[in-house]
């Protein structure tokens, strides 16, 4: 279905594109005509996954900006044009209350989350986008908009992407779409944690009756890079399986909040 977009011949970059949600938007955007550059710290599941996708890959973190000046070259460099990006990668540290929070922590994880996708929306501007235009897609969290136990940090730093995609919406247009998805709990190794404990558990306290699959928010992703999606800036594409109106369904109960509450992510 994707592949009926017109991303023929168009570039992309991915950042976190080797798992997960980012591996499925990058292997979507392949299968749609897009030229793919995939990027995140792991240098052999780049090198992997770039060789899968046929496409290209910069290993390194989001959080230093020469990998990001990096990143946008090295597209430019092997593509000749730049239109699409996707700012995937993401930390979901430190966990838990707040006032327990290290600020250095804190501050590391509004480099990788909010600083980033600034840093490389910069480079790709100045670069290539200013001129030619091109479409920008942040990948939020259905968490964004309320609170929830232990995830105070990764809530507080989605909160501010979600209001950095709609300041860059309206300064970028009309020459460049800035818009975000906000996937609700998808069956990737981040949100393990998550869902593996008690997944029917959780699966039945959604309105849609199951978690989502990394291809739930790539088809979203893809969609809005897409031409389809011309006329939309600014706005931020839920992909919940229900969780948000899940209060006015019939499922009953929800999981997950006893899940973050009782467990932690893996620590690196
Ligand atoms: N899964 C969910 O339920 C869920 C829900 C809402 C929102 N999201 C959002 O969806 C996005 C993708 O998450 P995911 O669940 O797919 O995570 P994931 O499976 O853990 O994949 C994360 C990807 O990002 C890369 N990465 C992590 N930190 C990085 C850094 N500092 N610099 C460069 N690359 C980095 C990882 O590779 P390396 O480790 O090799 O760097 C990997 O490719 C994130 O923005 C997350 O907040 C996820």
């Amino acid at each position: 279905m994707t592949s009926s977009y017109a991303l023929r011949g168009r570039a992309a970059v991915v950042t976190g594109g080797t798992r997960g949600i980012g591996r499925a938007v990058a292997e979507h955007l392949t299968r749609a005509g897009a030229l793919v550059c995939v990027t995140a710290r792991d240098a052999d599941e780049v090198r992997r996954t770039a060789a899968d996708l046929g496409g290209v890959g910069a290993a390194g973190s989001v959080a230093d900006p020469e990998h990001l000046r990096e990143v946008v070259d090295l597209a430019l460099r092997e593509f000749g044009r730049l239109d699409v990006l996707v700012n995937n990668a993401a930390t979901n540290l430190p966990y838990g209350p707040l006032m327990d929070v290290d600020p250095l922590a804190w501050r590391e994880s509004f480099t990788v989350n909010v600083e980033a996708p600034l840093r490389l929306v910069q480079c790709a501007w100045r670069a290539w986008m200013r001129e030619h235009g091109g479409a920008v897609i942040n990948v939020c969290t259905e968490g964004a908009t309320h609170v929830g136990p232990r995830i105070g940090a990764y809530g507080t730093t989605k909160a501010a992407l979600l209001h950095l995609t709609q300041q860059l919406a309206g300064e970028l247009a009309p020459k460049v779409r800035v818009n975000s998805v906000s996937p609700g709990l998808v069956r990737t190794e981040m949100a393990r944690f998550v869902w593996e404990p008690g997944e029917e558990e959780v699966a039945a306290g959604l309105p849609l009756g199951r978690i989502g699959e990394p291809d739930d928010i790539a088809r979203a992703v893809v969609w809005l890079a897409s031409e389809e999606a011309e006329w939309v800036t600014g706005t931020d594409l839920l992909v919940d399986g229900g969780t948000r109106v899940r209060a006015a369904g019939t499922a009953k109960g929800y999981a997950v909040h006893g899940h973050l509450r009782s467990r932690g992510p893996a620590t690196p």
